[in-house]
């Protein structure tokens, strides 16, 4: 190894930082930030290089604008630049990728999940990774598959850093955009996996109280779910998912 480090003592470095709380590899090597502040640019210097600053006049209300830019989508691709334009929400300077959808628009079902993790950050797709192959796995059981039967979003279109869930204002934020994204999809029903979907579309959480039940909002019926993050932090709860799953088959059987 270049750095002198055997195998052992590198993984045992970095397992102690697991444990500290890294998730994620930034650079190759560490910077020394204590090196860096004295070359920092003197304020003049700083000046110059500055970018230009983008001014937000302070009365206006990203809610009010999302609203606007959300109606003016005609279609699928121009409300997925919308959001690309949208510069009111945060997330979107962390985030490696815009995560808008996957699958086929006009599918059935439409899944709406709290927000990008990870995985979904570096592919720019939703529900990839393990949650992925455990959401696919649970379509699977009743037949459906993502893309044909299925379309999938989230509430938010970046990743929250740390993985932390949704804010309150960042869900009040996105919701026009997302409304906006369901009347273009036109699913027949929704399902609404996560306490932040729940939040943006029934005005409310408490995902173990909503769960299995049919709600109508937006014009369609909507089945709040376990989430499957949920599901692999608490395999036990699978049996309530797989009756959840079976109210979702029976709604779309051509007998309802
Ligand atoms: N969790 C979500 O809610 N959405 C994803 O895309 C991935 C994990």
């Amino acid at each position: 190894m270049e750095s002198g480090l055997d195998y052992w003592s590198a993984k045992a470095l970095l397992d102690w930082q697991v444990e500290l709380g890294a998730t994620e590899a930034i650079c190759d090597a560490p910077v020394d930030r204590y090196a860096l502040a004295d070359r920092a640019p003197k304020a003049k210097e700083a000046q110059k290089a500055a970018p230009p600053v983008v001014v937000k006049p302070a009365d206006v209300d990203p809610v009010q604008v999302a609203q606007q830019m959300a109606r003016a989508a005609t279609g699928l691709p121009s409300l997925r630049e919308a959001l690309g334009a949208f510069e009111y929400c945060e997330l979107k300077k962390g985030a490696r990728n815009l995560v808008f959808s996957d699958g086929q628009a006009g599918a059935r079902v439409m899944i709406i999940g709290d927000a990008p993790g990870r995985d979904e950050d570096r592919e720019g797709r939703p529900f990839v990774g393990r949650t992925g192959v455990l959401l696919d796995k649970m379509l699977a059981a009743i037949g459906l598959s993502r893309g044909p039967d299925v379309y999938l979003t989230n509430v938010l279109p970046w990743r929250p850093p740390q993985n932390s869930g949704p804010l309150t204002a960042e869900i009040a934020m996105m919701r026009p955009f997302l409304q906006r994204h369901v009347e273009l999809a036109k699913p027949d029903v929704l399902v609404l996996m996560g306490n932040a979907s729940c939040e943006a579309v029934l005005g409310r959480r408490g995902i173990t109280r909503l769960r299995g039940k049919w709600e109508q909002a937006w014009g369609k019926p909507v089945m709040p779910m376990l989430h499957p993050d949920d599901l692999l932090r608490q395999p036990q709860q699978k049996r309530q998912a797989w009756a959840d799953l079976l109210e979702l088959k029976a709604k779309l059987s051509p007998l309802n």
